[in-house]
C-alpha cells in the first residue's frame, strides 16, 4: 500500500464522517486515501477540511496521518483491528510533523478520560478512532505522561544517603526524612539503587527476595510510607529492576543446585569442555571474571555474566519471564511509578555458546581480566534482549491501562561506545516502543579520557554525537555519573567547571539523570590498599591489586555531606560508624554549608532546574554555535524567547575569552544585548556579567578560565528567529 504526501481532496471531507461511523467495518477496510474519500460525511465538521495531507503510521493494523495548514495540525488515527485482537498498542509519533509533542483529543470513536495525549505513547484499542489537534510540549502540560521528560531523575544508593536508626547504614526512614531536601532542589522523581534482601556482595545487584527490602533499610511498611509520601508532595519513586541475575543465596538458586526439577531451568548451565575439565568457552565478563563457575552439586557450569555470586537467570525460559513479570506487578501494587532495568546489554547470550574474538584492544589489555579485550558478539546486544525490554516496555503499557496509572517508566542500563546499539533500545521504529530512556553515558566516557588539552572538541564529539544518532522519535537524555563511574566533579579538568556542567545537563533537551551529592559537587574519596577493610565494592579485587585503587567504585558511593557540624556531616550520629568512610571534602562540601552561602553550586543547581521548566527547554529547539577547545556554546529557543548558554572550559591561568556572538549568531544588526539569567559560582559579583538581570553587548563577551554563563537575548525577536531558522 503507497500513500503519497498530496493535498487531501476537498470534496472527499474524510474527517466529516461522523466518528461513529469510523467505528464500524467500512473503516476496518480502508487501507488507502480513495477508501477513506467514499465514507460518509457531515457537513458540520467542514473546518478539517481544509490543508495538507501526510500519512502517519501505516501499517495493517492502523491508518494515521495528519491534516495540517499553517495555522492547524491534525492527527487522525483509526485502529483498524476487530474485537478479536483485544490487546493494547501504543504507537509513538513523536517527531514525525514539526516539533509538536502532544495532541488534544478533539474527537473521539469511544469515551476518553484524557484530554490530551502525548505524541510518544499513543495508545490504541482495537476499532478506535480519533482526531487529536497537535499541540507543542510545553502547551496544556499533562503531568500524568510527560512527568519524565521534564523531570531530573535523582539516582539515590539509600545506604549512603541518611542513616534514621544509627547503624551506619542509609535507610528509608532516613531518605523519608530528607525528601523536603530533593523536592526544595526542584527533582520530582526518584530512582533508588537496590533495596531487597541481598547479601550486599555488590551494593544489592546481588538479589536474594525480589519481593521484599532488606531488613538494613527498613521494612516494607516503610517502603510504602516512601510512596505515600512521595505521591504527596506530586512526585514520583522508580526502583531498580535487575532482571539478568540473583544472588547465588537466592531459593530459587538453591533449588536448581539441587536439581529442583521446578527450578533446573531457571538459570543457564552448561557441562563445559573436555568432560567437564574445561569451561564452556572464553566467556569474560564485565566484572572481570571468566562467565562460568562449576557447581559441584550438579556437576555443571553455571552462567555469571557478572560475579560468581550472581547468577545468570535463564530469559528464555518463559517461567522465569512470568516470575519477573510478577516482580514488578508486585511493586506496582504498591504504587512505584517506573523502574530502571539493570544490565540489559546483558540479558541473553547466543546458545550457540561460540567462543568471542578477541578485540583491538587485546593487545594492549589483559583478556584474563579485561572485558574490553574481547568483542562480545555472542553475549551482549543480542535482538532477544531488545525483544525483552520491549516486552516489558508493553507490559507496563498494560498494567497502566488496566490500573488506570499515569504513564510507568522504562529506563534501561546499557553501557556501550557503539552508540547505535545503546539507541536500538529506544526500539527500533514507532510501532515497537522500548525503552523510555536509554541511559546516554556519553559525557561520562569522555570524562574518563583526561586529556585537558582536547577537552572541549572531545565533550563537543560526544555531544554532538548522541544528538545526530538518537532516533526522531526518541526522547532524549543527559547524565553526568552514576553509582558505576567517578563522581564528574573528581574527573573534571577543574572542579569549577561543574557549574557549566550542571548547564549541559539540565539546559539541553532531554531528560536529566543526576546522581545524589553531584547537586553539592561532591567529589571522590580515594580507596587505597593500606585499608583493605574500607573496601565495599569486592568486584575490585577481581583485577588484581594492581587495579584494586583505580576499579573500586567506593569512591563515588560515599555517603551524603549535609552538614559541617556533625562529626559525619549528619548522615548518620556520632556515635555510629559509616559503613563507607566520607569524602574528606564534606566540611566544605555540605548541603547546609551551600545552603548559607549567597552563591553556591546548590543554589545554581536549583535555578538551573527552575529555568528547564521554561518553554524554550522544555519541547523549544537546540542548536550549538560554538564549539572549540575553550569554549561551547549553545542557544534554546522557543518562538520569540531566546536563550545562549556559554561554557568557557580552560583551566585557570588561561586567558580570558572575549566572543563575538553578533556575528556568530548572524545577527544582521549591530547591537545585540544579553540578560545575565544564571551564572556560575566563580563569576565575580564585580564583574559585567556578576549579577542576574545585567546587560551586556554580545559583541564582545568575556569570560575568564571556567565560567559559564546563561543569557536571555533581548532582540528584535523577528530578526534573531530569521537568523536561527534560515541556518536550519
Ligand atoms: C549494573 C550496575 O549498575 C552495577 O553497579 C552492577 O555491578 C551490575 N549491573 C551488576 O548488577
Amino acid at each position: 500500500m503507497s500513500l503519497s504526501s498530496s493535498v487531501f481532496p476537498r470534496e472527499s471531507f474524510f474527517l466529516l464522517a461522523p466518528l461513529e461511523s469510523l467505528h464500524s467495518d467500512d473503516v476496518k477496510r480502508v487501507i488507502s486515501l480513495d477508501d477513506l474519500i467514499k465514507l460518509p460525511h457531515d457537513d458540520s465538521l467542514a473546518q478539517f477540511s481544509i490543508g495538507e495531507y501526510k500519512p502517519a503510521i501505516v501499517t495493517n493494523d492502523l491508518f494515521s496521518f495528519f491534516r495540517f495548514n499553517e495555522q492547524k495540525t491534525y492527527l487522525i488515527f483509526i485502529d483498524k483491528r476487530s474485537e478479536s485482537d483485544a490487546d493494547l498498542r501504543r504507537y509513538n509519533f513523536f517527531g514525525l510533523v514539526g516539533t509538536f509533542g502532544k495532541g488534544k483529543i478533539v474527537a473521539s470513536s469511544s469515551k476518553q478520560t484524557k484530554k490530551s495525549l502525548n505524541l510518544t505513547n499513543v495508545l490504541s484499542n482495537h476499532g478506535q478512532a480519533f482526531v487529536l489537534e497537535l499541540c507543542e510540549l510545553y502547551e496544556d502540560y499533562d503531568e500524568s505522561q510527560d512527568w519524565w521528560m521534564r523531570d531530573v531523575i535523582y539516582e539515590v544508593i539509600t545506604a549512603s544517603y541518611q542513616d534514621s536508626n544509627n547503624d551506619g547504614f542509609g535507610d528509608i526512614q532516613g531518605l523519608r526524612q530528607r525528601l523536603d531536601y530533593i523536592q526544595s532542589i526542584g527533582i520530582k522523581t526518584i530512582w533508588l539503587t537496590p533495596i531487597y534482601p541481598s547479601p550486599w556482595k555488590d551494593y544489592g545487584y546481588d538479589i536474594s527476595n525480589f519481593c521484599d527490602i532488606d531488613p538494613r533499610f527498613g521494612t516494607l511498611d516503610d517502603f510504602c510510607q516512601l510512596v505515600a509520601d512521595v505521591h504527596s508532595r506530586n512526585m514520583r519513586l522508580i526502583l531498580d529492576f535487575v532482571p539478568n541475575h540473583t544472588s547465588n543465596e537466592h531459593t530459587w538458586f538453591q533449588a536448581a543446585l539441587r536439581n529442583d526439577p521446578n527450578y533446573v531451568d531457571y538459570y543457564v548451565w552448561h557441562e563445559g569442555k573436555n568432560n567437564g575439565k574445561d569451561l564452556p568457552n572464553n566467556w569474560l565478563g564485565p566484572s572481570g571474571q571468566r562467565m562460568w563457575t562449576y557447581a559441584p552439586e550438579r556437576k555443571m557450569y553455571y552462567l555469571h555474566q557478572f560475579l560468581d555470586c550472581q547468577p545468570d537467570l535463564n530469559l528464555r525460559n518463559d517461567k522465569v519471564l512470568e516470575e519477573l513479570k510478577r516482580i514488578l506487578r508486585f511493586w506496582l501494587d504498591l504504587g512505584v511509578d517506573g523502574f530502571r532495568a539493570d544490565a540489559v546489554r546483558h540479558l541473553i547470550e547466543n546458545d550457540d555458546f561460540r567462543d568471542e574474538p578477541l578485540s583491538k584492544k587485546a593487545k594492549d589489555i589483559d583478556p584474563n581480566i579485561f572485558y574490553d579485550a574481547y568483542e562480545h558478539t555472542e553475549t551482549a546486544d543480542q535482538p532477544e534482549s531488545y525483544a525483552l525490554v520491549r516486552q516489558w516496555r508493553r507490559f507496563l503499557d498494560n498494567y497502566s491501562y488496566d490500573n488506570c496509572r499515569d504513564y510507568l517508566l522504562f529506563v534501561t542500563e546499557a553501557y556501550h561506545q557503539d552508540i547505535q546499539k545503546v539507541m536500538n533500545y529506544y526500539g527500533a521504529n514507532r510501532e515497537e516502543r522500548g525503552s523510555d530512556v536509554s541511559i546516554n553515558f556519553l559525557i561520562t566516557y569522555y570524562l574518563d579520557k583526561n586529556d585537558n588539552e582536547q577537552h572541549g572538541l572531545e565533550l563537543d564529539k560526544q555531544l554532538t554525537k548522541w544528538q545526530k544518532n538518537v532516533p526522531r522519535h526518541a526522547w532524549s537524555n543527559w547524565c553526568l555519573g552514576s553509582h558505576d563511574s567517578g563522581r564528574v566533579t573528581s574527573r573534571l579538568p577543574s572542579t569549577e567547571l561543574i557549574d557549566g556542567f550542571y548547564m549541559l545537563l539540565l539546559l539541553q533537551s532531554g531528560t536529566a539523570l543526576l546522581y545524589y551529592g553531584d547537586e553539592i559537587a561532591m567529589c571522590n574519596r580515594p580507596f587505597t590498599l593500606e585499608h583493605p577493610e574500607e573496601i565495599v565494592d569486592i568486584t575490585a579485587f577481581n583485577y588484581g591489586e594492581k587495579y584494586v585503587e583505580e576499579r573500586t567504585r567506593d569512591c563515588q558511593r560515599t555517603p551524603m555531606q549535609w552538614t559541617s557540624h556533625s562529626p559525619y556531616a549528619g548522615f548518620t550520629s556520632a556515635t555510629a560508624k559509616p559503613y563507607l568512610p566520607l569524602a574528606d571534602t564534606w566540611p566544605e562540601l555540605n548541603v547546609e554549608q551551600q545552603e548559607k552561602a549567597e552563591r553556591s553550586h546548590l543554589k545554581l543547581f536549583r535555578q538551573l532546574v527552575k529555568l528547564r521548566q521554561q518553554s524554550p527547554f522544555y519541547g523549544g529547539h537546540q542548536k550549538k554555535v560554538l564549539a572549540t577547545k575553550e569554549l561551547y556554546a549553545f542557544i534554546r529557543w522557543l518562538h520569540s524567547d531566546i536563550y545562549l548558554i556559554v561554557i568557557n572550559q580552560t583551566t585557570s591561568g588561561h586567558e580570558p575569552i572575549t566572543t563575538d556572538f553578533v556575528k556568530l549568531l548572524k545577527y544582521q544588526n549591530k547591537q545585540l544585548f544579553g540578560e545575565v539569567v544564571a551564572k556560575s559560582t566563580n563569576i565575580s559579583d564585580t564583574s559585567p556579567i556578576g549579577k542576574e538581570g545585567n546587560r551586556i553587548e554580545l559583541n564582545q563577551l568575556t569570560l575568564q578560565s571556567n565560567e559559564s554563563l546563561v543569557l536571555r537575548l533581548l532582540s528584535s525577536v523577528l530578526e534573531i528567529s530569521l537568523c536561527i531558522d534560515n541556518d536550519e
